[in-house]
């Protein structure tokens, strides 16, 4: 393949440069005769749209302990990743224009990927008051979400649905009925008995999802479901696509390999503790065959960059939440991929593509015209996960000291070259 890149946009691929064989062209005045200003070359190499996550918590403003505009999207580019959705829950909220234009001003001057701001529904996301949905929309919100925490009152979620519907936008709800959650730390289920940990119910989830879906249904509007965990949501979700509901959805790669057993095996590690928790083996089969046959449209990092002193105590206080952008790719590409439970095809599609569906996005794709957000993958690069060398400040990660094959090798964000380690 030949692809060749001006003007921060893919060109028309047959266009005439000199080279041959598997080819990235990175140039900036290439015409009719003219040689490219750099040749790469990717023979044995991926080339594809730079992936897309859904959903990232980037934690500035506020939480620039755990995580910044900076540090985050390194992480971004180093995993592959040209476009993040950066989560409201900052401190404070991104719940008003004011906060979504200085979210926007600040990645414009330090971040090297694409950010794109999500606004909350409720003020302060206290789940009380509508935030004002259509002023964020026009300052360029391109979505709704108290992600983080659930909207539990049912009319407040029917509102910004129908708010959010008129500018177009999805409401991207975080599914979890807080009294059934109570205060558990980890799946209800037969490990949280074992360990004696409180648990969380899957219907805590699924009740929600069931809700939402109405309330899509009630109002017209675009729901988008975060990081589904539960065989049951899966169901729900596939129900409702059959009757031609908005409704999409997104899984994250911890809830596609492990289990709630991974909180026993790692000895009550708390880079285990997740919101939703990690669930049973049916739910990882019934998440893997909603990703298979389309039900779920896309895979999100859910990046969750914690400080340590928030993940070194015990289980039942430690913060929830895994930092995922730096290792989202290889999990994929080799547990799923090579283990030949996930296609190519479909893999890379469920990061880019399919979630530039979900927002409307000009993005997800090599076509002529589209921005060059292109990610350069070597499938065969082995590497262990070592959280001391990631660009985030969250080494939360409970994939620690795997050994992984498939990196990112080259990140191309409108043309320029944010990350780069070929070989
Ligand atoms: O585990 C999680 N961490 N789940 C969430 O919904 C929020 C996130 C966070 O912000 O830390
Ligand atoms: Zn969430």
């Amino acid at each position: 393949m030949r692809l060749l890149i001006s003007g921060g946009r893919i060109l028309d691929p047959q266009r005439g440069v000199d080279g041959e064989g598997d080819l990235l062209v990175d140039g900036d005045r290439i015409g009719e005769g003219t040689r490219a200003d750099r040749v790469i070359d990717a023979r044995g190499l991926l080339v594809v749209p730079g992936l897309i996550d859904l959903h990232t918590h980037l934690r500035e403003p506020g939480f620039e302990y755990k995580e910044d505009l900076v540090s985050g999207t390194h992480a971004a580019a180093r995993g592959g990743f040209t476009t993040v959705v950066a989560m409201a829950n900052t401190s404070p909220v991104s719940d008003c224009r004011a906060t979504v234009e200085w979210v926007i001003g600040a990645a414009r001057a330090r971040a090297v990927v694409n950010v794109l701001p999500v606004g909350a529904v409720s003020k302060g996301q206290k789940g009380e008051e509508l935030a004002e949905i259509g002023d964020m929309a026009a300052a360029g919100a391109v979505a709704f979400s108290d992600d983080g925490k659930p909207v539990t009152n049912g009319e407040l979620m029917r509102c910004a649905l129908q708010y959010a519907a008129m500018w177009g936008r999805p409401v991207i709800t975080h599914c979890e009925d807080r009294q059934l959650a109570g205060e558990g730390v980890m799946h209800l289920g037969y490990w949280s008995t074992v360990l004696g940990l409180r648990g969380i119910p899957a219907a805590a989830e699924a009740a929600m999802v069931a809700r939402d879906i109405m309330l899509a249904e009630l109002t017209g509007g675009r729901l988008h479901l975060a990081h589904l965990s539960t065989a049951r949501s899966v169901e729900l979700v596939r129900e409702a696509k059959a009757r031609g509901l908005a409704v999409t959805a997104e899984v994250t790669p911890h809830h596609l390999l492990l289990t709630d057993e991974a909180v026993a095996t790692s000895g009550f590690d708390t880079d285990t503790k997740v919101n939703p928790p990690l669930r049973t083996p049916a739910d990882v089969a019934a998440l893997l065959e909603g990703l298979r046959d389309g039900t779920i449209d896309a895979i999100a990092t859910d990046h969750a960059p914690h400080h340590q002193d928030d993940k070194d105590v015990e289980y039942n206080y430690a913060a929830s939440g895994i930092s995922g952008l730096e290792t989202a790719l290889a999990l994929v590409l080799d547990r799923l991929v090579g283990q030949g439970l996930l296609e190519l095809g479909q893999a890379v599609r469920a990061l880019t593509a399919g979630p530039a569906r979900v927002l409307g996005l000009d993005r997800g794709t090599l076509a002529p015209g589209a921005p060059a957000d292109v990610t350069v993958i070597d499938p065969s690069r082995e590497w262990t996960v070592e959280p001391a060398l990631f660009a985030s400040r969250g080494r939360n990660t409970p994939f620690k000291g795997w050994k992984l094959r498939g990196q990112a090798v080259l990140t191309l964000v409108g043309g320029r070259i944010v990350h780069e380690a070929i070989a």
